[in-house]
């Protein structure tokens, strides 16, 4: 499936570098979220990575370490990357739709705000330029590939962005923790094939032996 993700030009498609693009994001003042007082959660990882996990928006805990994917669901996500051979720590780049916690209540992010934070999302993916892009859940999953159908109809399928990248969303780890039975089927069960579907095509591709655990290269 094609879609239209870097159809438009992107409306900050000036930054140099990595660095660059993080430095102008930890000094935004007009983004929606600012007036939370929580700060900027951008990335976590390696930069050079070619496997991308595009979380929804950082947590209490995210916001008290500045990295995403760092508490209950972080930890699974590790897990769940390091099965099948992913280096989480040093060897994937992990990073969110929205780049400040919504609230202290931990609601979702609304349409206006992910939109905000989508230019800069496009230049994180074109500067980090990741073969695979892991969308975990459906907000990255929207605000990506377009795709409005539930996760769970979707999951695990393999959508081709208009710059040939490739993406697959799959279940939230968050859901996961809800659902703890692995019986086959489940959502458990069915994140452990995604995860595994993944693993081939990243190795199909020519991704970097380098940003895989050693047992696994
Ligand atoms: N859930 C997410 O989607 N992102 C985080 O950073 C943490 C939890």
């Amino acid at each position: 499936m094609q879609f239209n993700l870097f159809e438009e030009p992107t409306p900050n498609d000036e930054f140099k570098s990595h660095e660059e693009l993080i430095n102008h994001m930890h000094q935004l003042t007009d983004d929606p979220l600012h007036s939370t007082g929580n700060r900027m959660v951008i990335y976590r990882g390696n930069p050079n990575a070619d496997l991308m996990i595009v979380g929804e928006a950082p947590g209490a805990n995210e916001d008290q370490q500045g990295k995403p994917y760092v508490g209950r669901s972080g930890k699974l996500l590790d897990k769940i990357l390091e099965s099948v051979g992913f280096d989480s720590q040093n060897g994937v780049y992990v990073t969110n739709t929205a780049f400040r916690r919504p609230s202290d209540t931990n609601r979702d992010p609304s349409q206006e705000e992910l939109d905000y934070y989508l230019p800069y999302l496009k230049e994180i993916i074109r500067i980090v330029d990741p073969k695979i892009l892991l969308l975990t859940g459906r907000f990255s999953m929207r605000q990506i590939i377009g795709e409005k159908r539930g996760i769970t109809k979707v999951r695990g399928t393999w959508y081709t962005l208009d710059d040939g990248r490739l993406a697959m969303p799959v279940f939230h780890p968050a859901y996961l923790l809800r659902n703890p039975s692995r019986k086959p089927g489940s959502p458990k069960a069915l994140m452990w094939q995604d995860v595994q579907e993944v693993r081939r095509k990243y190795d199909e591709l020519g991704g970097g032996r380098e940003f895989l655990l050693p047992h696994a290269r």
